[in-house]
């Protein structure tokens, strides 16, 4: 007999969960996911009871099929029933210092007014809003008028630039696109209109651009019969709009993320689904009471902004902070001073954030009094045990337990993480997202799809559909299929808990410790993460491509100590084009024009040739070896070793270059 044992066995012993109750939560959502899903979305106000809970053709699943719902009347009709109607929902604050507070109430009425200007604008079920803004009011305002008349929202982050909206807005075909005249960034202006200007002249199905004056811009360019501002149309709108029934299957948004090839994916979430899912996963992670104060950094151009700005923490009737600048202006503090000022008790970031944070230096933390926190969460890429302990110790003074929050865009909500609002088992800073949530059926797998041992890097699996996964893609069922279901086949070692017709593949590398709980490891796929933001190498790579000097380019993330990856490409040129200091910095705007300031490549390297396999594949890997100064392991399938001799030259004459220009 050998040592070994089998996977089967492996499973077995991992059933050994901390957490008795999380088991028996767990356990339900197994056996009797009718009998446990209906129970929980009875939190939610139906106009129409659901019929069947869940209909799985694999791989769509249609979640509270035959419910009619709406999304708004959810966030802010509920609470005006329950006793929150003069509850604070957002304490918002803009980076020049100034402040504005919304009620329950107060941001009803705003978005009854704004759903009926978008019904004047033609605005009908279905139809697709682009939105465009920075974090202000007007954005969750116009999500959620959006949501009351059954139109779908596409908000596309106000970081990026016009030609990557125009895509966005073309592929959705928005009828409308809202943005603002401009915003602050570490006190510099930014001209959002200009860009949405620019974009707009790329795309033919935008009718009208409503413009919000966030900053009172005296120049702010406006096309007649085209654009309109916000605050005149507000000013005759009705101030009540009967919230549209949808069913719980018609989509509530699309989000675009990146995927593995140029084009970004539109991800399309569900209208009951998605709600009873966000509901479920901020209680049983966040456990919000009645006099918390929430606070998430991320931007609500990101899924996390979606789900866990606007609609959870409405649908719980939350208070919220809402904040639109940078972290670290005018000092390093304003964070912390924003925690101490509205005596926030649950704060989310990402582990980019803390790592920068940790730089400052923890006098900066300590200059305030941060004794209102009790529970704090990460998100967006793993968290190194370093960071894990600082926001443990320092931000949090050992007293609040570090939610670690595994999801994606296309899981709608947190799908693993520990759940205070259950149990909170013991917490590990190497394994921090430590199980998956009631009705994540996770698991760890090897090339072959079989379970992986403890401690063996493998790739997270799905093994069953949950209330909050995404629909499809937006008008690509073909591409939903074949990126996130064809990877892996079930087969019999994965069948220990149930059977699954399909395996949901996240792109993401993981393993499990001999109690089962989960460590993440980083994509594995040509994803690349950059300060919790998600790019595609090959989107990267044909932005270069479109450059009139280049010719191929092959793009990787290289580890940053701050921002998790940095963006590193390698190019090559066509013929009668120079290398040059001055092409480099030409590529790099051509590269924040073409995405956005966070796809800013750290460096570029000229190259003659790019290693590839025999069969033409661009070795990233290797690319990736040479610049972390790895071994290369592997080079029998590359066709023309000298390039990569020709890498490793380039990488480290730069090196020196940089090296010189900074003793000078
Ligand atoms: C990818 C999804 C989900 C909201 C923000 C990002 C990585 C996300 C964690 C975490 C390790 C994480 C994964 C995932 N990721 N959270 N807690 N630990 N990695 O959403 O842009 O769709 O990116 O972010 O790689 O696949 P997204």
């Amino acid at each position: 007999m050998s040592e070994e044992k089998s996977s089967s066995e492996v499973q077995e012993e991992r059933k050994v969960y901390f957490g008795e109750r999380l088991r028996e939560f767990q356990r339900r959502a197994l056996e009797d996911p009718e009998g446990f899903w209906s129970e929980i979305a009875e939190n939610l106000v139906w106009f129409k009871r659901w019929e069947k809970v869940l209909v799985w053709d694999p791989p769509f699943a249609k979640w509270f099929v035959g419910g009619v719902i709406n999304a708004s009347y959810n966030c802010l009709d509920v609470n005006l029933k329950n006793g929150n109607k003069n509850k604070v929902a957002y304490f918002w604050e803009g980076e020049e210092g100034i402040t504005r507070t919304l009620t329950y109430y107060q941001l009803w009425r705003e978005v009854n007014k704004f759903a009926n200007v978008l019904k004047k604008l033609g605005v009908k079920k279905g139809d697709r809003v682009s939105i465009y803004l920075p974090m202000i009011p007007e954005l969750p305002i116009a999500m959620l008028a959006c949501a009351r008349i059954g139109a779908l929202h596409s908000v596309v982050f106000s970081g990026f630039s016009a030609s990557a909206l125009a895509d966005r807005i073309n592929d959705a075909e928005a009828k409308i696109l809202i943005t603002a005249d401009a915003f602050y960034r570490r006190g510099k202006l930014i001209q959002l209109k200009k860009s949405a200007d620019e974009a707009v002249k790329q795309t033919k199905s935008i009718e009208k651009v409503v413009v919000v004056k966030r900053v009172g811009l005296e120049d702010t360019p406006m096309t007649e019969g085209r654009d309109l501002w916000w605050h005149e149309l507000m000013k005759d709108a009705e101030p009540y709009c009967p919230p549209v029934p949808v069913d719980a299957t018609d989509p509530l948004f699309i989000l675009y993320t990146s995927g593995t090839t140029g084009k970004p994916k539109g991800v399309v979430h569900s209208s009951g689904g998605y709600l009873v899912w966000v509901w479920a996963t901020m209680k049983w992670a966040f456990d919000p009471k009645p006099d918390d104060i929430w606070w998430s950094t991320a931007d609500i151009g990101w899924i996390t902004g979606h789900s866990y700005t606007v609609y959870a923490p409405l649908m719980h009737g939350v208070t919220q902070v809402m904040y639109d600048g940078a972290p670290d202006y005018p000092k390093p503090d304003r964070w912390w001073e924003i925690i101490e000022k509205y005596g926030v008790t649950e704060f989310y970031t990402a582990p980019t954030a803390i790592r920068m944070h940790m730089r400052f230096g923890e006098e900066w933390v300590n200059k305030h009094d941060l004794s209102t926190l009790r529970i704090l969460g990460t998100v967006g890429e793993p968290i190194d045990p370093e960071a894990w302990r600082w926001y443990y110790k320092v931000v949090g003074k050992e007293r609040c337990p570090i939610i670690d929050t595994w999801w994606q865009t296309e899981t709608g909500g947190f799908m693993i993480s520990p759940a205070p609002g259950i149990e909170l088992v013991p917490l590990k800073p190497n394994f921090s997202v430590s199980y998956g949530l009631p009705g994540v059926h996770a698991e760890v797998v090897n090339d072959e799809g079989k379970p992986t041992k403890p401690y063996e890097r493998g790739y997270l699996v799905i093994l069953a559909p949950w209330p909050g996964m995404l629909m499809t893609l937006w008008r690509d069922p073909e591409r939903y299929k074949r990126v996130y279901w064809t990877k892996f086949k079930p087969n019999e070692e994965l069948e220990f808990k149930i059977k699954p017709p399909a395996i949901y593949y996240t792109g993401d590398y993981a393993m499990k410790d001999e109690e089962g709980y989960i460590k993440f490891m980083g994509r594995a796929d040509e994803v690349i993460k950059v300060a919790g933001h998600r790019i595609g190498t090959i989107e990267l790579e044909s932005a270069f491509i479109e450059h009139p000097a280049v010719s191929e380019a092959a793009v990787i993330g290289k580890p940053h100590e701050i921002k998790g990856e940095s963006i590193v490409a390698f190019v090559t040129l066509k013929e009668g084009c120079e290398p040059s200091e001055d092409l480099r910095k030409e590529l790099r705007m051509w590269i924040r024009k073409r995405i956005g300031p966070v796809a800013t490549p750290e460096a570029i390297y000229f190259v003659s040739k790019l290693p590839k396999t025999r069969s033409g594949k661009i070795m990233r890997r290797l690319l990736k070896a040479v610049v972390s100064g790895a071994k290369l392991g592997d080079i029998s399938t590359l066709e023309d070793a000298s390039s990569i001799q020709e890498a490793i030259k380039a990488v480290e004459e730069l090196k020196k270059a940089m090296g010189e220009e900074k003793k000078s």
